[in-house]
C-alpha cells in the first residue's frame, strides 16, 4: 500500500457520503478510458504507465552522463520554466533544503523569469565556479528559456572556450526536430529525450527531471519506485474505497460544484514549498478551461496562520483547504528543560517540534472547519525519495481525474498561447507574421 494517507473527515460535513457513493460509476468508467486512451488528450497519457515502461537502460544513461556531469563541475545550472523546471525543483527542495551534505553538486535555476537582476547575478556568482549547463525545453521555442540557454553559452564559451562549453552542455527537448536538436547537433551537446505523449508538468518523471534530480544527489530509482508502488496501486481499481487518489478528485469535483472554487493546499513542513508550486501549475494549467476549474492557491503553515488565516478564518466561503503533511521530520528537535522558565514555555518541555506542529495543524482544521472551510489532508509517511514518487504520481492521477469529471482535456493547454502572441507581437517576433 502506498504510504499516503487521505482523510476527509472535516469534509464530511459538506459532501455527505452518499454524493461520494454516486460518483463510483462515473469514476469507473473514466478510469477505463484514461487505461484505453479513449478519453479527451489521449495523445498525452505517456505519463500513466512511465514508472512501469521506464527501461534499465534510461538510468544506465542518465547515471552515466550525471558521472560524467559532477566530475566537471561543482554547479549545474537547470534552465526551464514551468513543467520543464517545477518537477525538479520540488524535488529537489523536498529532498534537500535542510541537507548537510555539503559535497553534492549545487543545482542553480535558469530561465524561468526574465527578471534582469536575477539572470545578471546569476552570471555573477558562477565567475567562479565550474559549471555544466542543462537546457531543458520540451517544444524548444520557449522565450525564456532560450534567452537564458544564450546568456549561459555564451557565458560557458567565454569561460571554457567553445569546445569545452559543448562538453559542458546537456539539453532535454522533444523528439522531433526542433531549434534545440538541430543546435546540439551542430555544436555537439549531449542531447536527451522527453516522450512525445508526456506534456510538459507531467514530465518531472522523464529524462527532464530525473537528470537534474540525479546530479542534485537524490535517489531517482527510489523516485520512481514509489512513483511504480502508486502506479501500480491507483491502476488496480478505481474503487473509491482503495483508490486515494480518485477519492481526492472526487472531493474536490465535489466540493468545486458546491461554491468551494479555491483549494488552499497547506504545508507545515517548509520542505514542501516547491511542491506546492509544482501541484499548482499541475492543478491549474490542467483544469482551467471552459470556464471551470478549482483556482489552486498554497500557504505555508504556521506563517500563513498568522497573515492569511484570518481570512481563511472568517472571509469568503468560497474555498476548501488541503493540509499536506509528513508523519515523521527527517530530523528532531525538542523543548530542552530550563531552570528559568522565564519564557512561559515551561509546559512544552521535552516535547518535539513535530508534536507542537501537529498541534497547530489539528487546532486550525477545527478552527477553519468551524469558520466554515471544509478541509481535506493529505499525509506523507516520511520525507523521502520513495515517499515523494509516491506524491508525484498521486497528484497526477488525482488531477487528470479531476479534470475528466469536469468534462475538460486536462493535458492541453490552449489559454497559454494568446498572452504568448501579443507578447511576441509587441516584441516584433517575425514569426508571429508567418504565423508560426
Ligand atoms: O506543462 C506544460 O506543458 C508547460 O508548463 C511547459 O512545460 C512550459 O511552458 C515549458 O515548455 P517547454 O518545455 O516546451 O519549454
Amino acid at each position: 500500500m502506498i504510504d499516503i494517507n487521505f482523510n476527509d473527515d472535516n469534509a464530511k460535513n459538506f459532501i455527505l457520503g452518499r454524493e461520494v457513493d454516486s460518483m463510483q460509476e462515473r469514476v469507473e468508467h473514466l478510469h477505463v478510458a484514461l487505461e484505453n486512451k479513449t478519453g479527451q488528450g489521449s495523445d498525452s497519457l505517456g505519463w500513466l504507465h512511465l514508472p512501469s515502461l521506464t527501461p534499465p537502460s534510461l538510468f544506465d544513461s542518465i547515471y552515466s552522463a550525471q558521472r560524467e556531469i559532477r566530475e566537471q563541475c561543482n554547479t549545474f545550472v537547470c534552465i526551464g520554466i514551468g513543467g520543464s523546471y517545477l518537477g525538479t525543483r520540488a524535488a529537489i527542495s523536498f529532498l534537500k533544503s535542510s541537507s548537510s551534505e555539503g559535497k553534492a553538486t549545487e543545482i542553480l535555476f535558469a530561465g524561468n523569469t526574465l527578471c534582469s537582476d536575477y539572470h545578471a547575478e546569476l552570471l555573477q556568482s558562477l565567475e567562479d565556479r565550474e559549471v555544466c549547463i542543462n537546457l531543458v525545453s520540451k517544444s524548444g521555442t520557449t522565450l525564456e528559456s532560450s534567452i537564458a540557454f544564450r546568456l549561459l553559452r555564451s557565458f560557458m564559451e567565454k569561460k571554457y572556450g567553445k569546445k569545452g562549453a559543448s562538453r559542458r552542455t546537456f539539453v532535454t527537448t522533444g523528439s522531433q526536430k526542433n531549434l534545440i536538436n538541430d543546435l546540439a547537433k551542430a555544436e555537439g551537446y549531449r542531447c536527451f529525450h522527453i516522450p512525445d505523449d508526456v506534456g510538459g508538468r507531467f514530465s518531472v518523471l522523464t529524462l527532464a527531471g530525473l537528470l537534474p534530480i540525479s546530479v542534485a544527489g537524490i535517489d531517482i530509482r527510489a523516485l520512481m519506485d514509489g512513483a511504480l508502488l502508486a502506479e501500480k496501486e491507483l491502476t488496480r481499481s478505481s474503487d473509491l474505497a482503495l483508490n486515494k487518489a480518485y477519492l481526492y478528485a472526487v472531493y474536490r469535483h465535489l466540493l468545486f460544484q458546491k461554491g468551494k472554487y479555491i483549494e488552499l493546499m497547506a504545508a507545515f513542513n517548509t520542505s514542501f514549498e516547491y511542491v506546492l508550486e509544482w501541484w499548482k501549475q499541475l492543478a491549474g494549467e490542467s483544469e482551467g478551461k471552459k470556464g471551470k476549474g478549482i483556482f489552486p492557491a498554497s500557504v505555508h503553515y504556521t506563517t500563513g496562520l498568522h497573515s492569511l488565516g484570518q481570512l481563511i478564518q472568517e472571509g469568503n466561503r468560497n474555498l476548501f483547504e488541503t493540509f499536506l503533511l509528513i508523519d515523521k521530520s527527517s530530523k528532531v528537535i525538542e523543548i530542552e528543560r530550563s531552570n528559568s522558565g522565564q519564557d512561559g514555555l515551561g509546559y512544552l518541555e521535552g516535547k518535539s517540534l513535530d508534536f507542537i506542529n501537529e498541534k497547530a495543524y489539528k487546532g486550525s482544521a477545527s478552527a477553519h472547519l468551524e469558520g466554515g472551510v471544509p478541509n481535506l489532508a493529505i499525509t506523507l509517511k516520511e520525507r523521502s525519495s520513495y515517499n515523494l514518487g509516491q506524491l508525484f504520481y498521486f497528484f497526477e492521477r488525482a488531477i487528470a481525474m479531476t479534470g475528466y469529471l469536469s468534462g475538460i482535456n486536462p493535458f492541453d493547454q490552449p489559454g497559454v498561447e494568446l498572452y504568448k502572441k501579443k507578447m511576441f507581437g509587441l516584441l516584433n517576433n517575425p514569426n508571429i507574421k508567418k504565423g508560426k
